[in-house]
C-alpha cells in the first residue's frame, strides 16, 4: 500500500541554507564518538545492511573494478606500486572496498587473487574533515604501515598538495556531495593539477533525479539541499535526525564540470563512465521523508537477502506516483517498475505452484523487454531446481536471494548514469604530457578512449557489458524490448 498522504510537510529544499557550514563535521563527529558510525546492526537495517553489502558495494565493484584493474596492471608493468588518496574517507571503508575485489569472479584460480593486494599498494591516505574519523581510521589500520589517515578539508581545494602525485583519487558513498559547485570545481581542478601524467579519479555524489526525492527534481542544480541521515542509528531516542547540506548531481552536470576543468587546466580529462546506483533501493525509500508515495522497498529487499527469513513478496513490489512536469522521468520509472513488479509477481505465482508441472501463464510475455524475460527464465529455473528440497529452507536461502540478484540486474540494465539512482558514481581519467598539458594518447589507446569520450553526450553513461560481466546486451535495448 502507498503511504497515505501525510500532513508532514516535505523538508524545504532551501532549508539547508540555514545550516552552519561545519554541520557535517559536527554530525559525523558525534556519530563516531558515540560509537554508532560504523556499528553493525545486522543485515536488515543500519549502515551495513544487506542492500549495502549485496547491491551497493557490489555495484561499485562491478563498475569500478575494471578501471582499477587496468590501472594496477599498468603500474605493475612499469614495476611501480599504486598510490591512493581517499577523499572523505571516513574510517577507511573505501580501502576495504577496494581490497575486496577479486581479479575474476568466475575463474577459480584468479578468484583467489585480489585486484589490489596489499603488496601493490605504495600508500593509501584516507583524508577526512572529521578528526574523530581520522583517529578511528588510524586505529583500524594500525597494523598496515602504508595506510594512514590525515585530517583535511576538500571544500578548500585538494588538501594533500604536499604529497607526491597519486594514481587513484578516490571517494565513495556520497562524500563529494558535501561540497558546493564552486568547491567541487576547485577540488577537481587542483586534483588535475596535482596528478602526474596519468591518473584515475572516482567521484561519488547523490543523484538529483532519484525517485527518493522528486521534490528536488525541479530545483536548480547548483544549490545545497537538505539531506537527512535519519536511517543511521547515530541519534539517541527522541533526538533530531542529523541534517546535512548536500549537492545533488545529474550526469550531464558532471560532464560539464569535467569539460570546464579540462579547459581550465589544459589537461585531457575524460569521463570513462557514469553509473546510477540504487534506483529503487535508496535509503530514503524506507523513510519516505522526501517522497510519501514510495513504499519501504529497501527494507523488503534486505529481507530477500537475509538468511532463514522469508519475505512477503507483496512488500517487494514498488509503488509510485507520477511527478507533474517530469514526463521523461515518470516514463523511465514506470518502465522499470513494470519490469520489477512483473518479476516479483511471477515469482509469487511460481512459488504458489512449487515443484509443479503446469507452468505459470504469462499473457504479456511477447511484449516483455528482454531483460525481464531473462530474469523470469532464470527465476523459473532456480525455483524448478530447488523447490522440491526439504532441507535448509530453499525459499528463504536460495530463491529469495536469487530474486534479489535478478532485481539488481534489472536496475543495472535500466540505468542511465544520468543521476537517477541514490548515488551517481563517476570514473574520470586524467592524461597529461610531460609539460602538464593535454596528453596525446598512443594510437591504440586513442581508439579505445574515443569510444567513451564524452563527445556525443551519451558515451560512458552505462557500464559496458564486458565490464559488468553480468549483462547480456545494452541496457536500453534490454529493458525497452
Ligand atoms: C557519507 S560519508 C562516507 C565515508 C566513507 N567514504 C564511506 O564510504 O563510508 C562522507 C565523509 O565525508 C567527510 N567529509 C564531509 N565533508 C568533507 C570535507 N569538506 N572535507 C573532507 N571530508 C569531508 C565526512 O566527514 C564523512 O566521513
Amino acid at each position: 500500500m502507498n503511504r497515505a498522504p501525510s500532513t508532514t510537510t516535505l523538508p524545504s529544499p532551501k532549508g539547508a541554507a540555514a545550516m552552519p557550514e561545519d554541520q557535517a563535521d559536527i554530525n559525523y563527529a558525534r556519530a563516531v564518538s558515540n560509537g554508532h558510525y560504523d556499528v553493525y546492526t545486522g543485515g536488515l537495517s543500519g549502515k551495513h545492511d544487506n542492500v549495502r553489502s549485496y547491491w551497493e558495494d557490489q555495484i561499485r565493484g562491478m563498475t569500478l573494478r575494471p578501471h582499477v584493474l587496468r590501472l594496477v596492471d599498468r603500474r605493475r608493468r612499469a614495476d611501480k606500486k599504486v598510490r591512493i588518496v581517499d577523499l572523505g574517507s571516513g574510517t577507511g571503508e573505501g580501502l576495504r572496498l577496494l581490497s575486496s575485489w577479486r581479479r575474476a569472479e568466475e575463474d577459480l584460480r584468479l578468484h583467489r587473487t585480489r585486484v589490489l593486494p596489499h603488496e601493490v599498494i605504495d600508500c593509501y591516505i584516507g583524508c577526512d574533515l572529521c578528526q574523530a574519523m581520522v583517529d578511528q581510521g588510524n586505529v583500524n589500520f594500525a597494523d598496515s604501515p602504508n595506510v594512514t589517515f590525515r585530517q583535511g578539508d576538500f571544500s578548500e581545494g585538494f588538501p594533500l598538495t604536499d604529497e607526491e602525485p597519486f594514481d587513484l583519487y578516490f571517494s565513495t558513498y556520497g562524500s563529494f556531495s558535501h561540497i558546493d559547485d564552486e568547491a567541487m570545481e576547485r577540488l577537481l581542478t587542483e586534483i588535475v593539477e596535482h596528478a602526474g601524467p596519468r591518473a584515475l579519479v572516482v567521484g561519488d555524489w547523490l543523484g538529483r533525479h532519484s525517485i527518493e526525492w522528486p521534490c528536488y527534481w525541479g530545483e536548480p542544480g547548483d544549490q545545497m539541499l537538505s539531506y537527512s541521515m535519519n536511517w543511521l542509528p547515530s541519534n539517541g531516542p527522541g533526538e533530531e535526525a542529523d541534517q546535512f547540506p548536500m549537492r545533488f548531481w545529474l550526469g550531464d552536470e558532471i560532464r560539464s564540470l569535467v569539460a570546464r576543468v579540462a579547459e581550465k587546466t589544459k589537461a585531457r580529462v575524460m569521463v570513462l563512465g557514469l553509473y546510477d546506483c540504487s534506483v529503487f533501493v535508496g535509503r530514503h525509500m524506507d523513510t519516505g521523508q522526501y517522497n510519501q508515495w514510495t513504499n519501504p522497498v529497501r527494507a523488503a529487499v534486505n529481507r530477500l537477502h537475509e538468511q532463514n527469513v522469508r519475505t512477503d513478496l507483496e512488500t517487494v513490489k514498488v509503488h509510485l506516483a507520477s511527478a507533474e512536469g517530469h514526463d521523461e522521468l515518470n516514463r523511465y520509472y514506470a518502465r522499470l517498475r513494470y519490469c520489477w513488479n512483473n518479476l516479483v509477481d511471477y515469482c509469487q505465482r511460481r512459488l504458489e505452484k512449487g515443484h509443479h508441472p503446469h507452468p505459470v501463464r504469462l499473457r504479456d510475455w511477447q511484449s516483455f523487454p528482454p531483460a525481464l524475460q531473462i530474469a523470469i527464465m532464470t527465476l523459473d529455473r532456480v525455483i524448478d531446481t530447488v523447490a522440491w528440497m526439504r532441507m535448509g529452507d530453499p525459499r528463504a536461502n536460495i530463491i529469495e536471494p536469487q530474486l534479489g540478484y535478478a532485481l539488481r540486474n534489472l536496475e543495472l540494465e535500466s540505468q542511465t548514469g544520468l543521476g537517477r539512482g541514490h548515488a551517481l558514481i563517476g570514473v574520470l581519467e586524467i592524461r597529461k604530457d610531460a609539460d602538464g598539458t593535454r596528453g596525446r594518447l598512443p594510437q591504440a589507446d586513442q581508439e579505445a578512449h574515443d569510444i567513451t569520450a564524452p563527445d556525443d553526450g551519451k558515451a560512458g553513461r552505462a557500464p559496458a557489458a564486458s565490464d559488468l560481466e553480468i549483462s547480456h546486451g545494452s541496457p536500453e535495448s534490454l529493458l525497452q524490448g
